[in-house]
C-alpha cells in the first residue's frame, strides 16, 4: 500500500476485448483514498461501460470519466441505440447514478499528494484539423484518408446528431470547455483530462499520419498555457508515454488492444500517477 492517496489515471480499457477483462478486474487502488481518472474508450456497449465504471467506483474513492469515441459509437449489437448527443447524455445519467464524475459536473479539487489541483474532465472531440502536409480542408483530408485506405471507424459508427457533423459538435464542445475553464479560479492549477490529445504533437508518431484528423482539434492547442495547467491526461492514440510541451507534462495513459499491449508487455503500474509526489528529505 502507498503511504498517501494518489491521483491515478488510465484510459482505453476496451473491455469488449476478452483479454482486457481480467486486466480491468485486477485494477485496484494502492490506498483506499486513491482517485481514478478514466480517460475514455471503456467499451462500445452501454452495459459494458456501466458495469466497468460501477466496478471501478466500488474500489476507488472517486472516479472521473470522460467519453472516448468508442463510448459514442452506436453499434447494431448494443441494446441502447441512442446516437450522438442523446447517447452522451444517457452515459452522463448512468454516471450520475453510479456517483462517477463527468465533464458535466462541477470540477473536483484534489487536495492529496501533489495538490491542490482542480481536475477538469473535458469532452472536446475532433474536427479534422490535424491534417497532413499539403491538405487544406476537411474534404481533402478525408479524401486523402480514403485514398490511403486508412479511415477511422468513427465515420460509420459515431453519429453527431443533432449536429450536422462531428466538427460542428466539436466546435460547440470547444466553446463550452473554454467557458468552463475560464470560470476556474486561476490560482488553483488544473489537470486537463480529454480522451483525444489537446495538442497536435503526440500524433506525429502515428504509424499512419493521415489518421491524425480523428485525434483532436487545433482549437485547443494553447489551453495548457492559456490556463494554469499542472498536467494533461489523454488517451486514444494507444501510445502510452509521458512528454512535456511548454513545460507542462502530458500523459497518454492507455491500455489499448491486446494486439498492442501483448508484444510490448504491460507496465508494472498500469494506473499512472498524474502528479509528482514530493518525498520529504
Ligand atoms: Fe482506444
Ligand atoms: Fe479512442
Amino acid at each position: 500500500m502507498s503511504a498517501t492517496p494518489q491521483l491515478l489515471a488510465i484510459s482505453d480499457l476496451h473491455v469488449g476485448h476478452e483479454e482486457n477483462r481480467p486486466i480491468v478486474d485486477g485494477l485496484r487502488p494502492d490506498h483506499p483514498g486513491d482517485w481514478l481518472i478514466v480517460a475514455g474508450d471503456v467499451a462500445e456497449n452501454v452495459a459494458d461501460i456501466e458495469a466497468t465504471l460501477s466496478l471501478l467506483k466500488s474500489r476507488f474513492d472517486t472516479v472521473i470519466w470522460v467519453p472516448g469515441n468508442h463510448e459514442l459509437w452506436t453499434t447494431s449489437k448494443d441494446a441502447v441505440q441512442l446516437k450522438g448527443v442523446e447517447r452522451y447524455e444517457h452515459l452522463v445519467q448512468i454516471c450520475r447514478g453510479l456517483g462517477v464524475l463527468t465533464p458535466e459536473d462541477e470540477f473536483p479539487v484534489w487536495t492529496g499528494a501533489g495538490g491542490p489541483v482542480r481536475i477538469a474532465p473535458l469532452f472536446v472531440l475532433y474536427d479534422y484539423t490535424f491534417r497532413i502536409d499539403g491538405v487544406n480542408t476537411k474534404e481533402e483530408s478525408l479524401a486523402a484518408a480514403h485514398e490511403a485506405g486508412i479511415v477511422c471507424t468513427d465515420e460509420y459508427m459515431l453519429h453527431p446528431d443533432p449536429y450536422p457533423s462531428i466538427d460542428a459538435w466539436c466546435d460547440a464542445r470547444v466553446k463550452e470547455s473554454e467557458r468552463r475553464l475560464a470560470e476556474c479560479d486561476p490560482s488553483v492549477p488544473l489537470v486537463l483530462v480529454n480522451h483525444w490529445p489537446l495538442v497536435r504533437q503526440p500524433t506525429r508518431v502515428l504509424r499512419y499520419p493521415v489518421f491524425a484528423q480523428w485525434c483532436g482539434t487545433v482549437q485547443s492547442a494553447d489551453w495548457h498555457t492559456r490556463f494554469n495547467t499542472a498536467a494533461v491526461v489523454y488517451g486514444h492514440l494507444h501510445i502510452p508515454r509521458h512528454t512535456v510541451y511548454d513545460g507542462v507534462p502530458f500523459k497518454e495513459v492507455s491500455l489499448g488492444y491486446p494486439r498492442e499491449w501483448k508484444p510490448r508487455g504491460l507496465p508494472d503500474k498500469l494506473l499512472r500517477p498524474v502528479l509528482p509526489v514530493r518525498v520529504a528529505p
